[in-house]
């Protein structure tokens, strides 16, 4: 399966960023770990980091024919985008919608989420680990698809 890890907006300050909250891993490193635990899963990973909205929406758009799963740490996205909601009902492609921090423990602002009730799973406050987490579930529920149709 090929999975597309979409990072949004200061993402890319990963290890620079807040530390306390968001780590100390950078986003390059945080990637390169990612590619390997899928293709431990014998699954592949693409990554794309972008701080404009419309760049997610394209990278949304060009997944679709070649990417069968979708894991999206959209960052303040998440808060305002209906764009972003609407590319991604438009692929039909599964995503898996990830938060390195527990956002329902932040400002309140950060506790409604424009993608949560369309994706196919959460993963919010279980840090840089999340995202292991996210490609695991995404390879779950990607064989259990192909299983039982
Ligand atoms: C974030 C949470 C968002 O509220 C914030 O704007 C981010 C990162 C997280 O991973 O915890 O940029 O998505």
């Amino acid at each position: 399966m090929n999975i597309l890890i979409l990072n949004g907006p200061n993402l890319n300050l990963l290890g620079k960023r807040e530390p306390d909250i968001y780590g100390a891993q950078t986003l390059q490193d945080l990637m390169t770990d990612c590619s390997a635990y899928a293709e431990q899963l014998n699954h592949s990973v693409t990554h794309f980091q972008s701080n404009a909205e419309h760049e997610i929406v394209n990278a949304i758009h060009d997944a679709m024919n070649t990417i069968d799963f979708i894991v999206i740490n959209p960052g303040a996205f998440t808060h305002t985008s209906i764009a972003l909601r609407d590319a991604l009902l438009g692929v039909n492609i599964p995503f898996i919608e990830i938060h390195i921090s527990n956002v329902h423990a932040r400002e309140t602002f950060r506790q409604h989420s424009y993608l949560s009730d369309i994706a196919s799973g959460v993963i919010v406050g279980c840090g840089t680990h999340g995202y292991k987490l996210a490609i695991e579930s995404a390879a779950q529920q990607f064989n259990h698809q192909q299983k039982n149709g």
